[in-house]
């Protein structure tokens, strides 16, 4: 082994006992500290005995680790698409209802941008369902040389020695959204590094009890939530990463929707987590996913339980991909049996809009959606990492609002887009039409839409139509 990789794995080592002793030293103040405090909602106040401790230590400074790593000679890490065995520490903790898989959670992770972004899947599937697809967490290095962790998925061994070898300290743990996929491992991934600084998406709410964060894993410590308003003094790492809040609420008696958009200005990457995503045609792109699970999807009779399970082979998998992408895409498709139509439609290069959150949510509050969009469209990005499906992908401001153009109709709007010219002007390129769901696939669409006239038959919703 070289020295480089030597001392690289040696630090990496100790990393990893540090993180996973909870000892490892913050690189940024805590955000109380800011200026401006005040203005920061604090959802939870009181300081656990960790962050207390952690107060009374001068936290040393960022570029410790980063000069630590330059001056070992570390090489640029590879891309690492094939991790050690999964981890079998990690089975039914942290999660209110079963979430597959059970006993082993692979973590693949993946070098996105060169030395500043990685991504790490992990397969997650619900209760007993043949579904699984994969979740995604982001790793951002700040300029600091500390890392900002978006969405965590579940803190298993192998997950948190992956994340070690990057080296660096991790300083600030995001959850974007409400989403329970998401919200399920954020407390027990938050636990394992108790000098960072917590930021959630605002309005949390869970059903069908409202419990608070801190009874879903975070203990008493400080958790901040992000607001559009908070100035670089209250949340410094909004210099490199910047955010726009989607909160949606009064359209629903259940809880507000909130989904937050960051945009790494370096790397001129956008994080979202559920409103857009694109299917990638083979799953193994992933990574991640049990190709087992894969065919057992691709039964003859895809809703007959006794249906035989069919032999492995690239047939069966892709078979069982397609099934599996609709029924998370459309709780259930037209046909299950022969999903290919369907899942060509939707496939990359395809940028498209959730078709859930289009019809339980957004088409409620398409206002207000227009113009969170408007603001993401603001920003200079590239390509896109959502938390499902494929990610990174290449996708600019006009890609992304044609995905929701059936939002800004329903807002009475155009889709406004920059011409091909100078300084915007000219024609706009030329691409397909974009997906118009309840057009192009309607008898995809007959679950969801059925589910959604029920939510507002129950009044759990509010009929859009109705305010007209
Ligand atoms: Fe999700």
């Amino acid at each position: 082994m070289a020295e480089a990789e030597r001392a690289r794995a040696t630090r990496a080592k100790e990393l990893a006992s540090l993180q996973a002793s909870g000892k490892g030293r913050s690189s940024s103040p805590a955000p109380s500290a800011a200026k401006g405090e005040d203005r920061v909602r604090k959802t939870l106040a009181s300081p656990s005995p960790p962050a207390r401790a952690a107060a009374k230590v001068a936290p040393a400074p960022a570029k410790t680790v980063a000069s630590a790593r330059r001056r070992a000679g570390a090489a640029p890490l590879a891309a690492k698409t094939v991790a050690t065995a999964p981890s079998t520490s990690y089975a039914l903790l942290g999660s209110p209802f079963p979430l597959r898989p059970l006993t082993a959670r692979r973590t693949v992770r993946k070098e996105a941008v060169k030395g500043r972004v990685w991504t790490f899947d992990q397969p997650q599937g619900l209760g007993f369902s043949k579904v699984t697809v994969n979740t995604r967490m982001t790793v951002v290095r700040l300029k600091s040389g500390g890392l900002w962790v978006h969405a965590p998925v579940a803190p298993t061994g192998e997950c948190l020695a992956l994340l070690a070898e990057l080296g660096g300290e991790v300083e600030c743990v995001v959850l974007p959204t409400f989403a329970i996929e998401h919200k399920v491992f954020f407390g027990p991934f938050a636990r394992r590094f108790p000098r960072a600084s917590v930021w959630v998406a605002p309005r949390q709410w869970s059903f069908p009890l409202d419990l608070p964060l801190s009874l879903l894993g975070l203990g008493f410590r400080d958790v901040f939530e992000l607001d559009d308003d908070l100035s670089i003094a209250q949340c410094p790492w909004r210099a490199e990463v910047d955010f726009a809040v989607n909160l949606q609420e009064g359209f629903s008696e259940i809880g507000p929707y909130c989904e937050v958009g960051f945009f790494h200005r370096d790397t001129k990457t956008l994080l979202v987590t559920d409103c857009v995503v694109q299917v990638p045609r083979d799953p193994s792109s992933l990574g991640c996913l049990d190709p087992e699970e894969l065919v057992s999807n691709a039964a003859p009779q895809a809703l007959n339980p006794f249906s035989p399970t069919p032999p492995d082979s690239p047939a069966a998998r892709l078979l069982g991909w397609q099934r599996t992408v609709l029924q998370v895409l459309f709780f259930g498709p037209g046909d299950l049996n022969e999903p290919a139509a369907t899942f060509d439609a939707l496939c990359e290069p395809r940028v498209i809009l959730s078709p859930v959150v289009r019809t339980l949510v957004f088409s409620k509050c398409a206002e207000g959606v227009a113009r969170w969009v408007d603001t993401v469209c603001a920003w200079d990005f590239d390509k896109v990492i959502p938390c499902h499906l494929a990610g990174p992908f290449s996708c600019g401001p006009d890609e992304f609002r044609r995905a929701f153009s059936g939002i800004y109709a329903a807002a009475g709007r155009t889709t406004p887009a920059k011409g091909t010219g100078p300084f915007g002007l000219g024609p706009p390129k030329e691409t397909a039409p974009p997906l118009d769901f309840d057009r192009d696939l309607p008898a995809d669409m007959r679950i969801l839409n059925g589910l959604n006239g029920f939510l507002v038959a129950v009044g759990a919703v509010d009929d859009p139509s109705k305010k007209k």
